[in-house]
């Protein structure tokens, strides 16, 4: 197998041909911040956390979805690409209606540690407070729309791992948003298992278990890793 030789931070590392800067990193024991990467599922590049710097070019990009190639030099934690990670975690902020201390998911919330990693600790763009709602016609789970940043974790993991293709990413800008099924609420989609491994992929307080009170929503990463091995094993079929 064709291998890669780059530098990341100053540290000669290898890379599988076809490997990520991401997965190289982690590889490395290089730590890169990532809120829409999912182990075990495609990659998409949509929350731009894993923004790296690479010599040569002056875009930043998103070491999840850019591939490490040979004599490579990447930078993962300089000033800039500290100051471009916390401006995106105050958009995310500013953008939902993320109300922590009546969240499911609050202290178990992947944005929650995304902000201290970040060093957040005001938010400097208006908050647009959004309309959005909540939908809790599926028998056992529930979605608030308030609380999603769009990663799409949700949709990548019903589709590839579950084979169900229940969610979705409907209209543009401002207006985007995950629906279910055909923009039906969630409970009338019959493509729906009820599998629940939306709500383990949720980083966020979005997807929750009815009944779910404050901060009692802990995402269960092993259980993913486990349907992800299973499923990567050939152990079930679609
Ligand atoms: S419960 Fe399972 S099938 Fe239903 S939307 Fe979530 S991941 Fe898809
Ligand atoms: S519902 Fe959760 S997993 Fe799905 S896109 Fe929103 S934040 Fe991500
Ligand atoms: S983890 Fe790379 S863009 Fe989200």
């Amino acid at each position: 197998m064709a291998v890669h030789t780059l530098t990341i931070n100053d540290q000669l590392i290898s890379a599988r041909a076809g490997e990520t800067i991401l997965d190289a990193a982690r590889d490395a024991g290089i730590h890169i911040p990532t809120l829409c990467h999912l182990e075990g599922v495609s990659d998409v590049g949509a929350c731009r956390l894993c923004l790296v710097e690479i010599d040569g070019s002056n875009k930043l990009q998103p070491a999840c979805v850019t591939e490490a190639a040979e004599g490579m030099v990447v930078h993962t934690h300089t000033e800039k690409l500290a100051d471009y990670r916390r401006i995106t975690v105050e958009l995310l902020f500013a953008e939902g209606n993320h109300v922590c201390a009546v969240c499911v998911a609050n202290d178990h919330c992947e944005l929650q540690d995304m902000a201290v990693e970040v060093g957040m600790d005001h938010v400097r763009f208006p908050y647009q407070h959004p309309e959005r709602e909540v939908d809790i016609s599926h028998p056992q789970f529930g979605i608030d729309h308030n609380r999603c940043i769009l990663c799409t974790r949700c949709v990548r993991v019903c589709d590839e791992i579950e084979g169900a293709h229940v969610w979705d990413v409907a209209n543009r800008g401002s207006d985007t948003k995950i629906i279910s099924g055909l923009n039906q609420p969630w409970g009338e989609v019959e493509a729906c298992t009820s599998c629940g491994k939306c709500v383990d992929a949720c980083p966020t307080g979005s997807i929750f278990h009815k009944g779910a009170t404050v901060g009692s929503k802990q995402g269960d990463r092993q259980k993913l890793e486990f349907l992800i091995n299973a499923r990567t094993k050939g152990e079930w079929t679609r």
